[in-house]
């Protein structure tokens, strides 16, 4: 009872994008607030325990094993290697997230778009990768209530004469193979697009004059701009995401489990200290 108390008083907290998900605790209990005082043996003084039901799902010893997540490790400052290590905000958000369900995290570094295939086929438990939640992954994964929020950006040549998204026309478009970036590069009239397996790679061919722009997320698109020479990120973006976990469809309890570490590890400051330490704010 006291975990189902604590998820609900954190839900309490949350801010309005995510009480959404809170909502949708089907079994949280409505008197729980009032139940509070009585969590041990509410049901004493009449030499009656508490109805056993409604304690078996919490008495339950926390999930043994590996929590298996698969990512793309070349999008710093969410996953990227440093030595043979993958660090990132999503890495270090993702070990908070398992030490939680008492599991041991294993990342496993894939392609970006073969990270739904191998959460579906068993391969991986979750998918953290700066994974922007739309509709059409929508239908393949769950995703979990967000957990930060990011922009898509167009990064030129210093001396492009684009000068923001209406100039993209016609353009040549580096992306990322199956993201966001790849979505919205389709809609821009009578662009070709290039399409990369690594953000960085796009980024490489936009220095070396093989294409005109890149679309890709901001806080990578800053880090890669400044590892290249002579590029530049336009002020206008595009829509803003939000970033979530995704997990199998099948998965429920999953879910359950990774929006309830995901409340308590927001409401306790630790998911926006571990933002911070890889985002210092301008
Ligand atoms: N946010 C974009 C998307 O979801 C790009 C994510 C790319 N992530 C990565 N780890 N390479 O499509």
């Amino acid at each position: 009872m006291k975990k189902k108390m604590v998820s609900m008083m954190l839900c309490a907290a949350m801010t309005a994008a995510m009480v959404a998900g809170c909502g949708n605790r089907e079994e949280t209990p409505a008197e729980a607030p009032a139940a509070e005082a009585g969590e041990e043996t509410p049901a004493a003084e009449d030499g009656e325990e508490a109805p056993a039901e409604a304690d078996a799902e919490e008495s339950e010893a926390p999930a043994e094993g590996t929590l298996v997540m698969a990512t793309n490790a070349y999008f710093e400052p969410y996953e990227y290697y440093e030595g043979d290590q993958i660090v990132g905000i999503d890495a270090e958000m993702a070990a908070a997230v398992a030490e939680k369900l008492g599991m041991e995290l294993q990342i496993e570094d894939m392609e970006f778009d073969s990270i739904i295939p191998a959460i579906n086929s068993g391969k991986a438990d979750i998918g953290v990768a700066g994974m922007t939640v739309t509709e059409d992954r929508l239908v393949n994964v769950n995703f979990s209530d967000p957990y930060t929020t990011a922009t898509q950006v167009i990064i030129v040549q210093e001396g492009s004469e684009i000068a923001g998204n209406d100039d993209l026309a016609g353009k040549t478009i580096g992306v990322q193979l199956g993201t966001t970036g790849d979505i919205f590069a389709e809609d821009v009239e009578g662009a070709t697009i290039e399409r990369y397996n690594k953000g960085m790679d796009a980024v490489q061919a936009l220095a070396n004059g093989i294409i005109d722009a890149v679309i890709i997320d901001n806080e990578p698109a800053k880090q890669f701009v400044s590892k290249a020479e002579g590029l530049k990120i336009l002020d206008e973006e595009f829509v803003t995401e939000e970033y979530a976990i995704a997990i199998a469809k099948d998965n429920e309890e999953l879910l359950e489990k990774v929006n309830t570490a995901l409340e308590e590890l927001t409401a306790d400051g630790t998911i926006q200290s571990i933002i911070d330490k890889y985002i210092t704010a301008e």
